[in-house]
């Protein structure tokens, strides 16, 4: 719930602490935004962000697949990655940016029962399944690329699963020696359905801009490659499809029929790595 995380997070218009008090978020010097009916809170500034982030039925296809188990041993690595560094009963303090429907974040809080975590998204309707993903878990609408509505150095972890990645803000908000967890698919990643996904490689200006940025703020301190065979029905590619951005370029029809031409079980890779980098 929110009350869980209220103390980390911090105003958007001013950066001062914040209170939870009569459903709404409160500064000291007044600021103030409500917690939607549905629990969660906004903290974006000015006249909304650039982006949307996922859609209603974008979300509503990955909870689907995310509930079917397929990606459990990604959602399992990411926990581990957490876990293992961390005192059992210490008083982690985690956030995943980007997170979507929340799945990755119950996971990792289930394995740390001493922890609690801000679920960040740009998208309301993701806001929406976070705060009902976990009971220590708070929902936050917020811009991964502007300054988080999070207060310095607060965090344990910060976790980015398929998700963007704002080194600079991530090195403000954790603690020094807190950790930034990545999970980056590798090219092999749903490679067998490139076409029907759209997918688009991975940019390596993005990925040399990256290293550029946590360079002398991070090292790296553990790596771990997570692959493996999944056997996919066409409802599974189908949820895997309407959760990606592809399912804004492809029309309906053409979907349907490419995955009417699929066999019934098809043989699907997945493939990612998940980092953890060490605040310096
Ligand atoms: C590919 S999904 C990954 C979700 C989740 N981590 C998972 O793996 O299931 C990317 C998520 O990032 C969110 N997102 C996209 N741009 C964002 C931004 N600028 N700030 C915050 N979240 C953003 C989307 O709304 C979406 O929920
Ligand atoms: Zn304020």
């Amino acid at each position: 719930m929110l009350s869980d995380v209220t103390d980390l997070l911090a105003c958007p218009q001013c950066q001062a602490r914040v209170e939870l008090d009569e459903g709404a978020i409160l500064c000291d010097i007044g600021h103030s935004f409500d917690v939607a009916r549905q629990g969660y809170v906004s903290l974006m500034t000015g006249a909304g962000g650039k982006f949307d982030g996922d859609s209603t039925e974008m979300i509503a296809a990955r909870a689907d697949f995310l509930g079917s188990g397929r990606f459990d041993p990604l959602m399992d690595a990411v926990a581990g990655a957490v876990a293992s560094g961390a005192e059992p009963d210490g008083d982690l303090r985690i956030m995943e940016i980007g997170a979507g429907t929340g799945h990755y974040l119950a996971r990792v809080l289930d394995a740390v029962p001493s922890g609690r975590g801000i679920g960040l998204d740009v998208s309301k309707y993701a806001a929406r399944r976070i705060a009902r993903a976990h009971p220590r878990a708070g929902a936050v609408v917020a811009d991964a690329w502007q300054h988080l509505p999070v207060r310095d150095h607060v965090l344990s972890h910060v976790l980015c699963v398929f998700a963007p990645r704002n080194a600079d803000e991530a090195h403000r908000v954790l603690s020094q020696r807190g950790s930034l967890v990545v999970l980056t698919p590798t090219d092999r990643h749903l490679g067998e359905l490139v076409e029907l996904l759209g997918m688009v490689r991975v940019d390596d200006r993005k990925v040399e801009r990256l290293g550029a940025a946590m360079s002398g703020r991070f090292e790296r301190t553990a790596h771990v490659a997570a692959e493996y065979p999944m056997s996919l029905s066409h409802l599974d590619v189908t949820r895997l499809v309407g959760m990606g951005p592809s399912a804004r370029h492809l029309t309906p029809d053409r979907v349907a029929a490419s995955i009417a031409a699929l066999p019934q079980q098809s043989p699907v890779t997945a493939s990612v790595t998940v980092a953890t980098y060490t605040r310096l």
